[in-house]
Parts: C-alpha cells; sequence; structure tokens
C-alpha cells in the first residue's frame, strides 16, 4: 500500500479552494492507501497569528477533515505540534538546504512581497514541509498546484540526503489533480482563493452561510461577453466559476457548458449557488454535530501516538546517519 502525507494549515477558515483541491482527494484516497492527514499548525505561525484564533482553527479544521468524510479508522489525522519529530527533522534538514533554494520559492516571494518584516520561519517553511513528508516515508503528496514546487525542492532533499549518507528516505512524488487544482479568487481569478485573504468576499468558505455563498457568487467578477465557455486564457474568471460547478455537482466541465449554452451568466451563477450550497449543506451539519461533541480531541490524540511511532524511526535513522549520538531513551 502506498503511503500518503498532506496537511493544511489552520492559518483561517477553510475555502472551497481547501476542499475541491485537496480535502476531497484526501477523502478518496484514504481507501486506496495508507495516509496521513494532519493539521500543519507550525507552518500557521511563520505568519503573526492571534493564540486564541489559531486554537480554534486548529480543531476547526480537524473537525472540518472528520465532516468531509475522512474517517479517523481510515487515515490517520493529527495535529503537526503533537508530533516533536516535525520540528527536530526540519533542523536537520535546514542543515542540508541551501539558502538560494528556498529563496527561489514562489510562494515565499509572494508572502514576503511588500511586508516589511518576514519571519526566517516564512523562509524556512518548505524544508518543514519536507521534514513532514520525509518522517512518513511518503510515496504521494496531494496538493495543489501551488505547492508543487515545495514537493519538488523536498524530492531534491532526499535526494541530496540519501547520496550523501546512503538510502533512508523515499524520494515523494506529487498528486495533482487535473481539474481544482487551483481555484481562483471571486474577485481576481488572476490569484488563488486563499483562507487567509484580507477580504472575506474574495472566497466561499467551507462553513458559510447559504446567503453569504449566494451574495458572494452574485458578486463574484465575470469576464467580457455574456457566454458560458470553458476557456481559461481568454474567460479566466466565468472558466474558474465552472470548475467549482463541475467538482460541485460532480459533472464534466462540458456537461456544465452544454447546459449553459445560449444562457447568460446570470443563470448560471444563480443554480451554481445552489449547486455549492448542496454540496456543503450535509458536511456544515456533521461538522456542527462534531464540533458540540468535542471528539475530535481523542481522535487527534490517538492519531498523534500512532504517527509519532513512525515519525520517531525516520528520526532515528536519519540522527544516527548523520553523526548525533543516539540518547539512551527519548524523553
Ligand atoms: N485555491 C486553491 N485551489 C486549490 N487548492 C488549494 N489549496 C489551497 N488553496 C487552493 C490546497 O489546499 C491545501 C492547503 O494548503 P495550506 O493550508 O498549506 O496553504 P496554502 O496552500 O497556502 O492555502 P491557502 O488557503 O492559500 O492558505 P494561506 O492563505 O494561509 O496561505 C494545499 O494542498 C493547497 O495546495
Amino acid at each position: 500500500m502506498q503511503r500518503v502525507l498532506s496537511g493544511i494549515q489552520p492559518s483561517g477558515s477553510l475555502t472551497i479552494g481547501n476542499y475541491l483541491g485537496a480535502i476531497r482527494q484526501f477523502v478518496e484516497l484514504q481507501h486506496t492507501a495508507d495516509c496521513y492527514f494532519c493539521v500543519v499548525d507550525l507552518h500557521a505561525l511563520t505568519v503573526p497569528q492571534d493564540p486564541r484564533v489559531l486554537r480554534q482553527k486548529t480543531l476547526e479544521v480537524a473537525n472540518l477533515y472528520l465532516a468531509s468524510g475522512i474517517d479517523p479508522q481510515l487515515a490517520t489525522i493529527f495535529v503537526q505540534s503533537h508530533v516533536p519529530a516535525h520540528a527536530e527533522l526540519a533542523w536537520l534538514l535546514q542543515c542540508m538546504t541551501y539558502y538560494g533554494e528556498l529563496g527561489r520559492m514562489t510562494q515565499f516571494k509572494e508572502k514576503a512581497g511588500g511586508k516589511e518584516t518576514v519571519t526566517a520561519g516564512l523562509y524556512t517553511y518548505p524544508v518543514l514541509m519536507a521534514a513532514d513528508i520525509l518522517l512518513y516515508q511518503t510515496d504521494l503528496v496531494p496538493v495543489g498546484e501551488d505547492q508543487k514546487q515545495h514537493v519538488e525542492l523536498t524530492r531534491d532533499i532526499a535526494q541530496r540526503f540519501n547520496n550523501r549518507f546512503g538510502p533512508a528516505l523515499v524520494v515523494p512524488e506529487p498528486m495533482i489533480q487535473k481539474v481544482g487544482a487551483r481555484i481562483m479568487a471571486l474577485d481576481d481569478p488572476l490569484h488563488k482563493m486563499s483562507k487567509s485573504t484580507d477580504n472575506p468576499e474574495s472566497a466561499i468558505f467551507m462553513l458559510d452561510s447559504p446567503d453569504a455563498i449566494r451574495r458572494k457568487i452574485k458578486h463574484a467578477v465575470t469576464d467580457s461577453g455574456r457566454e458560458v465557455r470553458y476557456d481559461p486564457e481568454n474567460k479566466p474568471a466565468i472558466s474558474n466559476l465552472m470548475e467549482i460547478y463541475s467538482l460541485c455537482a460532480g459533472e464534466p466541465l462540458e456537461a456544465v457548458a452544454d447546459r449553459y449554452n445560449g444562457r447568460g451568466y446570470g443563470d448560471f451563477k444563480k443554480d451554481l449557488a445552489e449547486v455549492v450550497i448542496n454540496r456543503l449543506a450535509p458536511l456544515q451539519a456533521r461538522y456542527r454535530e462534531l464540533a458540540e461533541s468535542g471528539e475530535v480531541l481523542n481522535i487527534l490524540s490517538a492519531g498523534a501516538a500512532k504517527a509519532a511511532a513512525v515519525a520517531n524511526a525516520t528520526l532515528a535513522v536519519v540522527q544516527e546517519k548523520m553523526g548525533l549520538v543516539r540518547a539512551a531513551a527519548r524523553l
């Protein structure tokens, strides 16, 4: 069975970009692979967070994993900071990663751009992500298009380690779906939809009310003309909305294009809002039940224990190969 690992940062409220680009794939993969899904709270700290909100969002992401259909009997769900090996391996790998490599990361340039001060953590964040992946001897990393470069860096680091110290780390492959890999913002189809956006109208959040979803889709920008046609290059805004429709309704893009052939944007947007609302409604109901029950804490505790057993074994091999003296017992 192939090993899969992926994570989501609790850096805001999850969007349908996170759902369609990542979680939806996680739910499918748990049936065929040995899956580890974490809430990467240490990554969220790379930009300033309100401690109270971070704690709340960490549990929210875990509950949304469960509400979306990730089954703790099939997949291991845990919080990154509950397994200290992530931070430990990240340090060891930082000592094998070059300054220039990190400076080339597009996401760093985007997130650091225009900021007066940027933390060292934001710069080294891709190495922590490499540690997340390599600790579990991961074969496949399901991610959206935006994370592909980080998985490529992870491959480079693993290969470098294996070449220098002998085989120890599995070299992972990114797994990127064709449609939905990059859901774009509602107010700007050239920028991806993000959970830490300054403009909440630019994103549909997984826990948005039906009224908020209708309002946001109604006001979403469209392209010139009025034809509902899938053409990402010339009609990026409507093509993005069509991708959301196709994924939420479970219908191929061609079927969506045929249905709205000869009808205008208004009709399409009205229906799109209902399709998104219907897709999210059962998940939101399950989320409310889970959040009330508090059951997630037990699930995360069992998940961390299972994850730590795998992670500590890899860490021990890496420490040994790099020349660290093993402590008599892990404290
Ligand atoms: N718009 C998107 N379309 C498709 N997939 C997306 N993902 C994120 N946004 C989209 C995928 O969701 C997973 C979670 O990624 P993350 O939490 O590590 O951070 P991110 O990629 O930086 O996501 P956000 O929502 O944009 O968060 P912030 O605003 O905090 O930076 C990844 O698999 C990602 O590809």
